[in-house]
């Protein structure tokens, strides 16, 4: 990867991504594109205004820069893809299918994540295995699922190098998530900081994979630089590092903070959501065929998100 362009760079991922890469490959060759202006985006490097269902002014930009490899983070979340259905697909797979025709015409490599919700129906909810049964209940599933199929198709057809991963939750304190079924266990921790009680939307007992973001960011690029000869599978690979309970998290979190309280207010729409989703994924593959490794998890998570979140001052 020498000239990266990142489409969605606004959101949770993609902003922390950006200075990722940049740290990596440097700010001059990292472009962050997004709907909206980030100052912060701009200030260390190259940033460009991109509505991804805008064609050509996608490939207007890849041409520009002379971009090379692409990583597609446009997306609506799971929750709120629920509220609006046909909006979430025609983001999800528009942003999507430009990537791919943009990749394919400029023989760019192209990241587009999957999810731990592109699963459903009955599958192995525990130790959930690379290749099972996917029949997702979701909009934003039915779009992963699509995204998996039409990467590999792009891949076997054309030749494009699509590479991707099943993201678990992923816990950041940069950007929030906004919309999605995992989001509960990023606004945890700001509650806890900020002393407020927190009410979860999600029942006690439901486990489901998370991610700290910095492991999410190195198993991203990680699959990028990997071996091409080396991966069996493509789109997409499971990856996990630790896996928990509202219980659990909120028990990890007082231990630090005795007096914090959390109630439950259990939102149907994300505990239907949760209860479709795996408990624990099984990411041996991506530990066999590119070295995938996990570095944090949920204790050294929990020390770090707290110190983050009240060097914030909120
Ligand atoms: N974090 C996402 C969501 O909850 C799952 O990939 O929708």
């Amino acid at each position: 990867m020498k000239k990266i362009l990142i489409v969605g760079a606004g959101g949770q991922i993609g902003s922390e991504l950006a200075t990722y890469l940049r740290g990596i490959y440097g700010n001059g060759n990292v472009v962050a594109a997004d709907l909206r202006p980030s100052e912060r985006l701009a200030a260390d490097g190259p940033f460009e205004i991109l509505d991804a269902l805008d064609a050509e002014r996608y490939a207007e930009l890849v041409r520009k820069y002379g971009i090379d490899s692409i990583f597609n983070l446009a997306a609506l979340l799971s929750a709120k893809g629920e509220a609006n259905p046909t909006l979430a697909w025609k983001i999800n797979i528009g942003a999507l299918t430009n990537s791919l025709e943009v990749a394919r015409q400029y023989g760019c490599a192209l990241f587009t994540p999957s999810s731990i919700g592109a699963f459903g129906g009955d599958f192995p909810r525990d130790n959930t295995p690379q290749d099972t049964i996917m029949q997702p209940n979701t909009m934003y599933g039915v779009c992963k699922v699509t995204g998996e199929l039409l990467s590999n198709y792009y891949h076997t057809r054309f030749g494009v190098d699509t590479r991707s991963v099943r993201f678990p939750g992923i816990i950041s304190n940069v950007t929030l998530p906004g919309g999605g079924t995992t989001d509960y266990a990023v606004e945890i921790y700001y509650a806890a900081v900020k002393g407020e009680r927190f009410v979860c939307p999600v029942s006690e007992n439901v486990y489901m994979d998370m991610m700290y973001m910095p492991d999410a960011l190195r198993a991203t690029v990680e699959l990028m630089e990997a071996d091409p000869a080396k991966l069996k599978h493509r789109n997409s690979f499971n990856i996990a590092s630790m896996s928990f309970t509202p219980e659990i998290i909120y028990a990890e979190i007082r231990k630090r903070l005795p007096e914090f309280e959390m109630v439950y207010d259990v939102d149907p729409v994300k505990e239907s959501i949760a209860e479709s989703w795996p408990n624990k994924l099984d990411d041996t593959c991506a530990r066999e065929e590119w070295g995938w490794k996990p570095q944090w998890d949920l204790s050294s998570m929990t020390d770090d998100m707290l110190r983050a979140i009240r060097a914030k001052n909120l």
